[in-house]
């Protein structure tokens, strides 16, 4: 049983579809009575159907009693007309995504609806003020932003339109937690705050992939071993579809006046166009048999017979642990100022390439090989290496046997300003400074946002501070020198932040 009274008595829903219904059944299971409409002949009762299932799985498998279930049922009301909608308390509408279907819509509402009652928005693309604009009641207007499938999704944004009341903000908030929901409070801006932050992810793999540094496969095994996700971008841009997936990235892009750090991918344009959407369409980035991914294989570490000695620029990242490493791995390490015309000489850049580096530091680029360094090698599952144009294949080879040489996979990539994770992460970061940085949400609130939301490992700004404030704005900076691209340009939050911490949740930011 709800153990208090909900904050919403009555609660509307109109657009009984995959929302609609998920946002019934947890309002019902708050306690409160929900009426659900839709215009489709069939949707509510179908809608009704597919929830009671839910509840008596729950109930089979013992995570909801059998009284539970059969209060929840009888407050679970469908309705055949809006009028019946007249007594709710709040309106949540979840129907298609048109900003004048959904304006029209609401102030047919307001014609139904008493004068207190709340309206609200599922929409996940467009401006709730445009929504608002032309209400007669605009305070008690705001945005409630639920993800799919809703009742496994447990964050809801609370999104403020230029005139809502934040009174209403604050109830909405309490019943999403009544729901067993967390709720984050976001300025009404593009994509608010998970769809928001999640540009970098998939936007900066597909720029990785389109310079050819690195296939679909190896991107994702990468992210996942080295950074924790659970998923590649790949498999994720498979999993929700293209469909769905490319079309966010145009609109937040469109909607931010073409910022460069939300620039789509041609890849992605492409891949739609052809109807290679993903999973669904049995064919993505990968291709699905029965279902399943076939994942291309890794390619084979090379038999080295003789392995070069190493030199290690007294310039790399974490030096002290790649020397420990290269100790641990058996190598044969060179201590002069140069290398030997022999070794194997190895640069660990941060956003710079190997070439660069290797053209800086004078050293032979036949013989020099990158390694990402960002993350410490104990805490990584994967180690990368970069070759440049000129790298010989004999010392690709025996660095790649070399750092296999305990088991750890290792993937080799081709060179670009910053390593495969180096990139990714630090765009991540990057966009959520920059969502600080324009007070779309407080810090706290994003990092709840997008480890619910968007299921990564640990919040944006944890992981600024896990892999070093510092060492992202080096690799910002150096791709920004690499690229003269404005997408890479550090904001000023991450500027700021970086010598004291991105995490730290002092109050004024
Ligand atoms: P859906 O297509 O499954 O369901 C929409 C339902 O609304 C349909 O049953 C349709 O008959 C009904 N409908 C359409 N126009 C109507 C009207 N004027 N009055 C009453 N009912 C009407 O769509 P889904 O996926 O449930 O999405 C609904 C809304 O939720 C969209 O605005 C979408 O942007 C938003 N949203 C969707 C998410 C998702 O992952 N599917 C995530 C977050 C938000």
């Amino acid at each position: 049983m709800p153990r208090m009274k909900p904050v919403y008595a009555i609660v509307g829903i109109v657009g009984a579809g995959a929302m609609g219904r998920g946002i019934a059944q947890i309002a019902a299971q708050a306690g409160s009575i929900v009426k659900l409409f839709d215009t489709q002949p069939g949707a509510v009762s179908k809608a009704r159907d597919a929830i009671f299932t839910q509840w008596d799985k729950l109930r089979d498998k013992g995570r909801m009693d059998a009284m539970q279930v059969e209060a929840q049922k009888g407050r679970l009301l469908v309705e055949d007309s809006m009028g019946q909608l007249s007594d709710c308390n709040l309106v949540i509408e979840a129907i298609v995504e048109r900003l004048d279907v959904k304006k029209a819509l609401f102030t047919e509402l307001e014609g139904i609806v008493g004068a207190a009652t709340v309206l609200a928005t599922n929409t996940s693309s467009l401006s709730v003020t445009a929504i608002a604009a032309g209400l007669k009641r605009p305070r008690q207007f705001a945005g409630y932003h639920f993800f799919n499938p809703v009742p496994l999704m447990k964050v809801v944004e609370v999104i403020a339109g230029l005139k809502t009341d934040h009174a209403v903000c604050a109830d909405l908030a309490a019943f999403a937690r009544q729901m067993g929901h967390t709720p984050v409070q976001a300025q009404d801006t593009p994509g608010f705050i998970v769809n928001h932050a999640g540009r970098g992810y998939g936007t900066e793999a597909l720029r990785i992939v389109s310079e050819g540094v690195a296939d679909f496969a190896t991107i994702d095994r990468i992210l996942r071993d080295q950074i924790g996700f659970k998923l590649g971008p790949f498999e994720l841009m498979d999993l929700t579809a293209l469909d769905v997936s490319h079309p966010v990235m145009e609109s937040i892009y469109h909607q931010y006046y073409e910022e460069p750090r939300y620039r789509p991918s041609v890849i992605t344009a492409q891949r739609l166009a052809a109807g290679i959407v993903g999973k669904k369409a049995g064919e993505g980035f990968y291709h699905y048999a029965n279902g399943v991914a076939q994942i291309p294989p890794e390619p084979a570490v090379p038999q080295v017979d003789e392995m070069p000695p190493v030199w290690v620029s007294p310039r790399a990242a974490r030096r002290v642990e790649l020397l420990r490493l290269l100790k641990t791995l058996g190598a044969s390490i060179e201590t002069a100022p140069a290398p030997s015309p022999a070794a194997l000489t190895l640069v660990a850049p941060l956003g710079f390439d190997i070439t660069t580096v290797s053209v800086v530091e004078r050293l032979d680029p036949a013989r020099t090989i990158g390694i990402d360094m960002l993350v410490d090698d104990a805490a990584t599952k994967r180690r990368v290496l970069a070759t440049n144009p000129a790298t010989r294949s004999d010392m690709r080879d025996a660095a790649h046997a070399l750092f296999a040489r305990d088991g750890k996979p290792v993937s080799v990539i081709r060179d670009s300003g910053g390593f495969v994770s180096q990139r990714v992460v630090a765009t991540i970061i990057n966009i959520a400074a920059d969502i600080c940085q324009q007070r779309i949400c407080s810090p706290k609130d994003l990092e709840t946002a997008v480890t619910l939301g968007l299921g990564y490992p640990i919040g944006p700004l944890a992981m600024g501070d896990r892999y070093g404030p510092t060492n992202v704005l080096e690799v910002l900076f150096n791709m920004q020198t690499v690229y003269g691209d404005p997408r890479y340009r550090p904001s000023p939050w991450l500027r700021r932040r970086g010598a004291i911490g991105l995490s730290l949740l002092h109050e004024e930011e």
